[in-house]
């Protein structure tokens, strides 16, 4: 299949295009398409056969169920019933944007749609070109992230270039993401709020609309080694391994440069290529010769924005063994550390006391 690709200006959509990508997912076909969070691999979300193709093209399993995004508020009648007033709350203070609601759904929403469950997972992005292609389609679009199944998530077109070109019709290339991780979820069909991946909205911003938020036990580090199953089915896959042997080290943020260094001297030795993942304030201070920049502590932002670039970056360059420093300080520090430590297998060193901790 030839792909066709797009550059579309989110502050200047042109509607033709928009238009003809609309129509492809109204005819049954695939466009990735950028959010604010990730890219996505867009099909007709009402249409099983439509949904069929994205577990195709991203090699997913079919029990690992697809995020309906719309791009109006008076659409989730259409997509979700029994909806709680918690939901409208959260509607009106984070829609559109980076949160996913987990609502029992309407019988519109094809099981194909849901992994065969009686739930479904709704969001209303803040990307304009999102937006205008939801309503161009004149439907309700289901899209997981528009990688390839166990790759990181695509923060830029280039990225779903790679995974997807010549097995979808459409990419439309809207530049770089502005968040860089997946939406947060949130579970609104039991008792109390549940959030069943961390992201950019965290559970004190949560908690500010509902109060009581707890937190899915399965995704705690604490966790890690106790196979719980998460409520979420895409957060038991190791995602994002990249093809390296990736560590994280944390501690005083001294004995961090220095465990790396070690480490990473001792690799040398072996003979294999290593890499650091550093913040700005640090880069200097690492003797390795492949240093990746992921951003600075001083805007968390723009670790999260990075790290996915950064992750496909070192599989591009062959590079055997991975350190990076750890971010958990902040509000998305949560979210952050999330993604890294899945894509470090949980491999995680002290660098006060040289222990190695793999839950897994
Ligand atoms: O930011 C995002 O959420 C991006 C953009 C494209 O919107 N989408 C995304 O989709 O990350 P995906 O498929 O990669 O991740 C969706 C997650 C999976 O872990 C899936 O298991 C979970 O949402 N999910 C979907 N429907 C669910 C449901 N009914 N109950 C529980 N978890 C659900
Ligand atoms: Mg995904």
């Amino acid at each position: 299949m030839n792909t066709i690709i797009y550059k579309i200006d989110p502050n200047d959509l042109d509607m033709t295009k928009i238009k003809e990508a609309g129509q492809i997912i109204a005819d049954g076909g695939l466009v990735g398409f950028p959010t604010e969070t990730v890219y996505g691999l867009g099909a007709d979300a009402m249409d099983a056969s439509a949904s069929a193709k994205i577990y195709a093209a991203k090699g997913r399993p079919s029990d690992n169920p697809l995020i309906v995004h719309i791009a109006d508020l008076a659409s989730l009648t259409d997509v979700a019933v029994d909806i709680p007033e918690a939901a409208y709350k959260l509607a009106r203070r984070f829609w559109p944007g980076p949160l996913t609601m987990i609502l029992n759904k309407s019988s519109r929403v094809p099981l194909g749609t849901t992994g065969g469950l009686a739930t479904v997972a709704v969001r209303m992005p803040s990307d304009p070109v999102a937006l205008a292609l939801i309503k161009a389609s004149g439907t309700y679009i289901a899209a997981p992230s528009g990688n390839i199944s166990g790759r990181p998530s695509p923060t830029l077109a280039e990225h779903m270039i790679e995974d997807m070109s010549g097995k979808i019709e459409m990419i439309l290339d809207g530049g770089k993401v502005g968040i860089g991780l997946e939406s947060t979820i949130v579970d609104l069909t039991g008792p109390v709020p549940m959030i069943l991946r961390p992201g950019y909205i965290t559970k004190a911003m949560l908690e500010d609309v509902l109060g009581e938020v707890t937190v899915d036990a399965a995704i705690l580090e604490e966790n890690a080694d106790k196979n719980f199953r998460p409520k979420a089915p895409g957060m038991k896959y190791k995602h994002y391994a990249p093809k390296g042997d990736l560590t994280v080290v944390e501690g005083e943020p001294q004995k961090v440069i220095e465990m790396i260094n070690h480490l990473t001297g001792q690799c040398q030795e072996r003979g294999q290529r290593a890499a650091v993942i550093a913040t700005e304030e640090d880069l200097e201070k690492y003797q390795c010769q492949q240093v990746f920049c992921i951003g600075t502590r001083a805007h968390e932002e723009t670790i999260a924005a990075n790290l996915f670039d950064i992750l496909r970056k070192m599989d591009d360059m062959g590079i055997d063994v991975i350190y990076s420093e750890s971010f958990y300080n902040g509000g998305l520090g949560q979210a952050i550390m999330n993604r890294l430590l899945k894509a470090a297998g949980h491999q995680v060193i002290d660098a006060d006391t040289g222990a190695h901790k793999n839950c897994l």
